[in-house]
């Protein structure tokens, strides 16, 4: 029996960042988005190796904000959103709150990204225009696939990156791939601003639209060209554009507070997914003889938790309580199935996928963080016996 709780996750937050937190408060600066924000963003977009980065209050509003510039900047040929079976609640939800059309593509059972051959199959029949493509617990999706199936049937690639800040596909972080990738700098994961998300893109119209879509629809975070651009455009006089709206934004910004700690999260963060990644190794060693996820050819895994596939459901609940028992934390494998969600059976009638199901009724993960000791993680594992769990895939 472990003498710890061991937790999903811990503070990256420490004493030192707070204490830096309080002197730069005694400084008395401005709280709210400004300057702090913008350098946040900047120093975001290095470090991910991006043109340009929106600072939003959380994972779920760069979901929203990315799938609604998409809609708002491109006459897109339909409405219809393919995204994950296995995914977030917040990954589905703004397509049912924009009012487009969602289609659920399977999972794979190696990284749990979407099925390559479903993904193409939807494609082919039911040509949505945009993927929303999540990357989970950290482990790459097949991005080269991924892209040359986008870039052939013509649909915008979207990448949700909240559970892999760090993750690298060929060398390249993930959130290069898509037009716009989302992040999560939530608690709990890789790095923290308490709530907290990003956007990242390349493309200069996506960046100047989310700034805009992102407080209020005005033109007050865009260069000067652009905003004179608009203002002779509509004719709008300098005073008047205080209160001008181009387009029908909404309020999801962070403050100067969260891009404070945010600047001094990144000088940590390279250690801190050097360490997950490190006990992701370890865990693959230990539980060698069960199913472990397969990680892409050429990528890294800044690996958010650990995936568990038990023999059946009652074998996972089983599971659950002896980690429990054990003060080991634990937690279904994200949202499992999206098709089996009650908001999503109100609206569409239950969808269940094949291998979707077998994460949603065998699926659990149990904690990966940066401060996790070798002890700790050899005692998950011996927790987590033949008897619990098994090989499904050869
Ligand atoms: C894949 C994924 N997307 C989006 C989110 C939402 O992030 P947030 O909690 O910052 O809203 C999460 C949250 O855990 C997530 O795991």
């Amino acid at each position: 029996m472990s003498q710890n709780k061991i937790t999903l996750a811990k503070d990256t937050i420490d004493n030192s960042d707070i204490d830096h937190l309080i002197e730069w408060l005694k400084t008395y600066p401005r709280l709210t988005k400004g300057e702090m924000t913008i350098r946040f963003e900047e120093e975001w977009s290095k470090w991910i190796g991006c043109k340009y980065s929106v600072f939003v209050n959380s994972g779920s509003s760069a979901n929203l904000l990315m799938l609604y510039a998409a809609f708002e900047l491109y006459q897109l040929r339909n409405k219809k959103v393919a995204v994950p079976a296995l995914g977030w609640a917040t990954d589905l939800s703004p397509i049912m709150q924009l009012g487009l059309e969602p289609i659920l593509i399977d999972c794979n059972l190696e990284n749990l990204a979407v099925d390559v051959k479903h993904l193409e199959e939807i494609f082919i029949q039911e040509k949505p225009s945009v993927l929303i493509l999540v990357s989970v617990l950290g482990l790459s999706p097949h991005m080269k696939e991924i892209v040359d199936l986008c870039k052939l049937h013509n649909v915008i690639l979207l990448e949700d990156n909240c559970e892999s800040q760090g993750s690298k596909y060929n060398g390249v972080k993930l959130g290069n791939f898509g037009l716009m990738s989302s992040f999560s700098t939530y608690y709990g994961h890789t790095m923290s601003t308490i709530e907290g998300g990003m956007i990242t893109t390349n493309d200069k119209a996506v960046y100047e639209i989310l700034k805009q879509l992102r407080s209020h629809g005005w033109d007050r975070d865009l260069d000067q060209a652009r905003q004179n651009e608009l203002r002779s455009q509509w004719g709008i006089d300098d005073f008047s554009a205080l209160y001008t709206f181009y387009v029908p934004g909404f309020n999801l910004r962070s403050t100067d507070l969260q891009a404070y700690l945010g600047l001094r999260q990144l000088q940590k963060v390279d250690s801190m997914i050097e360490n997950r990644n490190k006990n992701f190794h370890l865990f693959k060693r230990y539980l060698s003889s069960l199913w472990f996820p397969e990680e892409v050819e050429n990528s890294y895994t800044s690996s958010f938790c650990i995936p568990i596939l038990a023999k059946n459901k009652s074998n996972k609940i089983k599971l659950a309580k002896r980690l429990f028992e054990n003060q080991i934390e634990c937690r279904p494998l994200i949202c499992g199935s999206m098709g089996t969600q009650p908001f999503y059976i109100k609206k569409y009638g239950r969808k269940e996928l094949p291998n979707a199901k077998i994460i949603d009724e065998q699926g659990l993960y149990i904690p990966n963080h940066h401060l996790l000791s070798g002890q700790e993680i050899e005692f998950m594992c011996s927790c987590i016996s033949n008897e619990f769990s098994e090989r499904i895939i050869a």
